[in-house]
């Protein structure tokens, strides 16, 4: 299965890519997390895309669409992947059409998680992780229990300034690529909304539904 998760900033894509992967047995790749980690280690790749993410922009496409086709050429990958975060832009998404393209193999589903704006700038702002597992929490709609509270962090775009500017590109670059994958009859529409196990049970129908191509 080789699919991709689009949708707002903090419309549920890690959440749900973490409950699904396992079903799938397939990488769960997202672009922002590989380059938290390159933020981390300080690499060059790492410095350049900090001074964007910081400010809710866009890192720009050269940079990602490098690191993103290398990281799906890996072994790990042969037997499907899921996108988390990529692509967001056209040239991404002509970028990874070209590689699939040139490994002889095609996308399966791209889904759309649908959430309104209105409902962003709280997941957002609540939303803390756990440094030594991942986990995603939310301080109202999912609380870290108490043996880990203590050590969740809050990531460093995860203002509500950012979130604006991250919301605004969303619109600006990221939904347009939607209407490419309609096109072609690979997307299927999920309703975000409502508790993280209901959005996941239509997910999990969503997928298996047939493909309207
Ligand atoms: P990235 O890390 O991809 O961030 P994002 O797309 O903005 O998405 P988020 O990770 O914020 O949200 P999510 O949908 O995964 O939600 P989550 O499950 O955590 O990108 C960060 C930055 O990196 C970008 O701004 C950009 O600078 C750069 N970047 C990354 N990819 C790029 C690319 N391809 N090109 C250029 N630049 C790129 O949930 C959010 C919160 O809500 C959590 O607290 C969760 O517990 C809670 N929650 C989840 N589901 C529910 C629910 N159903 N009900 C209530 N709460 C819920």
């Amino acid at each position: 299965m080789r699919m991709i998760l689009i949708g707002p900033p903090g419309a549920g894509k890690g959440t749900q890519a973490a409950n699904l992967v396992d079903t799938y047995e397939i990488p769960h790749i997202s672009s922002g997390d590989m380059l938290r980690a390159a933020v981390k280690a300080g690499t060059e790749l790492g410095k350049v895309a900090d001074r964007y993410m910081k400010a809710g922009d866009l890192v720009p496409d050269d940079v990602v669409i490098g690191m993103i086709i290398e990281r799906i050429g890996a072994d790990d990958c042969a037997r499907g992947f899921m996108l988390d975060g990529f692509p967001r832009t056209q040239p991404q998404a002509a970028a990874l059409d070209e590689a699939l393209k040139k490994a002889g193999v095609d996308l399966d589903a791209v889904v759309l998680i649908e959430v309104p704006d209105e409902l962003i700038l709280d997941r957002i702002t609540g939303r803390r992780s756990d440094p030594e597992t991942g986990t995603i929490y939310h301080l109202k709609f999912k609380p870290p229990p108490p043996e880990v509270a203590g050590r969740v962090v809050q990531r460093k775009d995860d203002t509500a300034e950012a979130c604006t500017a991250r919301l605004s590109k969303y619109h600006r670059e990221t939904a347009p690529v939607v209407p490419y994958y309609e096109a072609r009859g690979i997307l299927r529409r999920v309703d975000g909304v409502g508790a993280p196990d209901e959005v996941l049970l239509r997910l999990t129908a969503a997928l298996k539904a047939p493909s309207a191509s």
